[in-house]
């Protein structure tokens, strides 16, 4: 242990002698965070969602190339992270080492191709003695762990939460956080927890994001029965919004990687999912195959408008104003005095959802600017009320830019 503390001393040293000196301005907003990171949702890749287990380096690295040639790396997805079942046994020192069969070429090179395609690389633990599909989890090994993530490059961990007993949450994830700070690189950390201990309440210093439910389940609303600990997305979106208070740069809640793609939903459910994800300032972390992704998938994943909306600078998590029966009116503050409205119709038949500048607190004028986010189109207001006809399980999402204001 001793002297994987003067290792990571020596890390930190050489890295902070290389850091630039922080603009006073810089420094405020690096305050904001424990680590200075994340101060708006993470974007990115995970492997789960589509591939579980059945992951390996060409996938990873298909995938890199693919998020770049399709243009999600320039819509602002970074993170290709490799989540469970990338590991081989500890070595004799008690090194973590990758699965010999999958990863051949090793991690460090892997993300060393992941960082020459411009983006940044992740990983998975777990908090107790086995990950939940049973590879060696990092409990005892932590500052060990961190500091072989820090030497191979790894720029954001997922820490995950089985086996681990009677430990308590807030220490195990105090523990990581501290082997990464002391790691000496900027490193991510999503706690993956799923909200049993309301990480909400005592992670904002611990943890950049912190997962709020279980699983999701690729449906719009029908659970899984074999599963209890999956929701599909509708049951999420009422356990996470209720927590909006929690959210700020740097800290946010997370209600679960994205299933855009992976098949279970329609083309509306999917923009559904997308649009209420950023509106609670998710992060937006895509689960699907994206090497092979249709065009409908990749107009929700590209959408710029509701991309932005998630990325505000605020960094404000949006809420439900109004609830009607299975129609709903959420706003979401934006910088500049800006807002975004979601019109959500969780029924079965189209719905015409109208709210007023009372309902959304909001002054709608003639010269109040609003952008229809899907339909791709400034619209005029021709009241001061919003109003549209919206399709079963479906979303109308508008951005109101009061008179005046520039964007
Ligand atoms: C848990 C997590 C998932 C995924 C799997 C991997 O269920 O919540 O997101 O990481 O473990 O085994």
């Amino acid at each position: 242990m001793r002297r994987i503390s003067r290792l990571a001393a020596v890390f930190a040293a050489l890295t902070f002698a290389a850091a630039p000196v922080l603009a006073d301005t810089t420094q405020e907003v690096v305050n904001k965070a424990p680590n200075g990171l994340a101060l708006t949702p993470p974007m990115g890749w995970n492997s789960w969602n589509k591939f579980a287990c059945d992951v390996n380096e060409q996938t990873v690295r298909a995938t890199a190339d693919a998020m770049v040639a399709s243009g999600m790396r320039d819509a602002g997805y970074q993170y290709v992270v490799i989540d469970d079942c990338w590991h081989g046994p500890r070595d004799a020192n008690g090194f973590i080492t990758a699965d010999a069969q999958k990863f051949p070429s090793g991690i460090k090179a892997l993300a060393d191709y992941v960082h020459s395609r411009g983006l940044k690389f992740g990983i998975y633990s777990d908090a107790g003695r086995l990950t939940c599909g049973g590879r060696p989890g990092s409990q005892g090994h932590e500052y060990q762990d961190a500091l072989t993530y820090a030497r191979w490059g790894v720029d954001y961990l997922k820490y995950d939460w089985c086996s681990t007993g009677d430990r308590n949450a807030k220490e195990a994830y105090a523990v990581m956080a501290d082997a990464l700070r002391q790691s000496g690189r900027p490193i991510v950390f999503s706690m993956c927890e799923w909200g049993t201990a309301k990480p909400w309440l005592w992670a904002k210093n611990t943890g950049n994001l912190w997962r709020t439910t279980g699983d999701i389940w690729d449906s719009f609303a029908t659970k899984d029965k074999a599963h209890d600990w999956a929701h599909p997305v509708t049951d999420i979106v009422d356990l996470n919004e209720p927590l909006w208070s929690y959210a700020g740069p740097g800290h946010w809640n997370d209600p679960d990687m994205l299933e855009v793609g992976n098949g279970g939903m329609t083309p509306a459910e999917y923009r559904s999912h997308f649009s209420l994800w950023a509106m609670m300032a998710a992060p937006l972390i895509a689960g699907n195959d994206i090497a092979h992704m249709d065009a409908s998938t990749r107009s929700i994943l590209l959408n710029g408008d509701v991309i932005a909306v998630d990325q505000d600078t605020l960094g404000i998590q949006g809420h439900r104003v109004v609830k009607d029966g299975t129609s709903e009116v959420w706003t979401k503050p934006l910088a500049n005095g800006a807002v975004a409205v979601l019109l959500f119709n969780r029924g079965e038949q189209p719905a015409t959802i109208s709210a007023t500048a009372q309902q959304l607190s909001v002054p709608l004028t003639r010269r109040t600017r609003m952008r229809d986010l899907w339909g791709h189109r400034d619209v005029r207001l021709r009241n001061a009320a919003i109003s549209a006809m919206v399709e079963a399980h479906g979303v109308a999402m508008f951005r109101l830019d009061p008179a005046g204001t520039a964007r």
